[in-house]
């Protein structure tokens, strides 16, 4: 996929800069370990630093000193999930600032006109987002507004004349319910040529593990071959294997690096809890084949015991360590399907990765 930052090859998981910063590492940290792709949060970044210091700067690349491909979600899902205020009319969403109390309304153009001040190359609709626990109307109701947003979205977008350096991608809603996916899909995919790519959202709420597979199938399947298909807030790696064999190029979550700062490292054998008192005396690096600089470095995993729960190296250490290994489930992926070998790579991973842990 190339993009006015440069390429970043599929399928990729994007980590989640919430605040225009991987919690832990800087950019430049981000950029030596390979990664060309992370996301932003346009909720966040237009309550700080808001518009005139990003516009001031530039956009939100120069802000934060990223030089590659940068991603920015709407706002809608941090709205509904950080917020028991937040009012949605057709209008758009309405919450009260967490700074102020004063009420503000996020309408999809001006989440697009946010997304363009932070120049993200690949910006989100914004879309009506309910829990997948959600049922009744409440979920079809919030389907058929995200396609109105979308368009409303879509004519912001085209006007503005950023449409050139900046994707817009749309949302398919339509909770766990297979006839309100379809619809979604249809209307959603008969706007192909102003689009530049299809998320998959409204998902990984809590619901059952094959009603979740089965949707994303459904989408897959059905969205256009030559767009990027990108299922969010997805980030386990099992999860992101079964998505990457249903045809997901794109991935995010803040897993990874939220649960690097509660001690645990992501592995090919499972996670490891580095809390546990049975890493005391473990000499041995988390992983002795990973290329993470955590690993390289030899940092044994009884200093990482020793130091995780009072000191923010070892926080920093796991981070840099889960954001490698979860590009290398991704890359390997990846190497797997180009060399036509992905259904053995998929077999062998999961009998890695449920076996014992190391
Ligand atoms: N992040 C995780 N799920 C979603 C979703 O459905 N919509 C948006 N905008 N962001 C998400
Ligand atoms: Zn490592």
């Amino acid at each position: 996929m190339t993009l006015a930052h440069g390429v970043t090859m599929l399928p990729t998981f994007m980590p989640v800069a919430t605040q225009a910063a991987i919690k832990g590492l800087t950019a430049q940290q981000m950029e030596s370990l390979g990664v060309s792709l992370i996301l932003n949060n346009t909720y966040h970044l237009n309550l700080r630093p808001g518009l005139d210091v990003l516009n001031a700067a530039g956009g939100a690349h120069r802000f934060q000193g990223w030089n590659r491909n940068l991603l920015t979600d709407s706002g809608g899902f941090q709205l509904v999930s950080l917020s028991k205020f937040t009012t949605i009319t057709e209008e758009g969403a309405l919450f009260a600032s967490p700074f102020t109390g004063e009420p503000t309304m996020l309408t999809p153009e001006e989440s697009i006109n946010i997304q363009h001040a932070i120049g993200a190359d690949i910006i989100m609709q914004l879309d009506d987002v309910v829990s997948s626990l959600t049922v009744g109307p409440r979920v079809e109701e919030a389907m058929h507004r995200s396609i109105r947003w979308l368009d409303r979205c879509i004519d912001f977008h085209q006007k503005s004349g950023k449409s050139d350096s900046q994707n817009l991608f749309a949302i398919v809603q339509g909770g766990l319910d297979p006839k309100l996916r379809d619809q979604c899909l249809e209307e959603m995919i008969s706007r192909k040529d102003r689009v530049a790519g299809y998320a998959i959202g409204g998902l990984s709420g809590g619901e059952e593990k094959d009603v979740f597979w089965r949707i994303i199938k459904q989408c897959a399947e059905r969205l256009p071959e030559d767009r990027p298909r990108y299922s969010m807030g997805i980030g386990f790696a099992e999860d992101l294997m079964v998505c990457v064999a249903l045809g997901v190029d794109m991935a995010d979550c803040v897993f990874p690096t939220r649960t690097a700062r509660f001690g645990v490292a992501l592995t090919h054998k499972g996670p490891l809890n580095l809390k546990l008192s049975k890493h005391a005396k473990d000499l041995r690096p988390i992983d002795e084949d990973c290329p993470c600089p955590t690993c390289t470095s030899k940092m044994s995993r009884a200093m990482l015991n020793h130091v995780v729960t009072h000191e923010t190296a070892a926080a920093h250490a796991l981070t840099l360590h889960n954001v490698v290994f979860q590009a290398q489930v991704m890359g390997r992926a990846r190497e797997a399907i180009i060399a036509g070998t992905f259904p053995d790579y998929l077999k062998s991973f999961f009998r890695d990765y449920f076996g014992e842990a190391g």
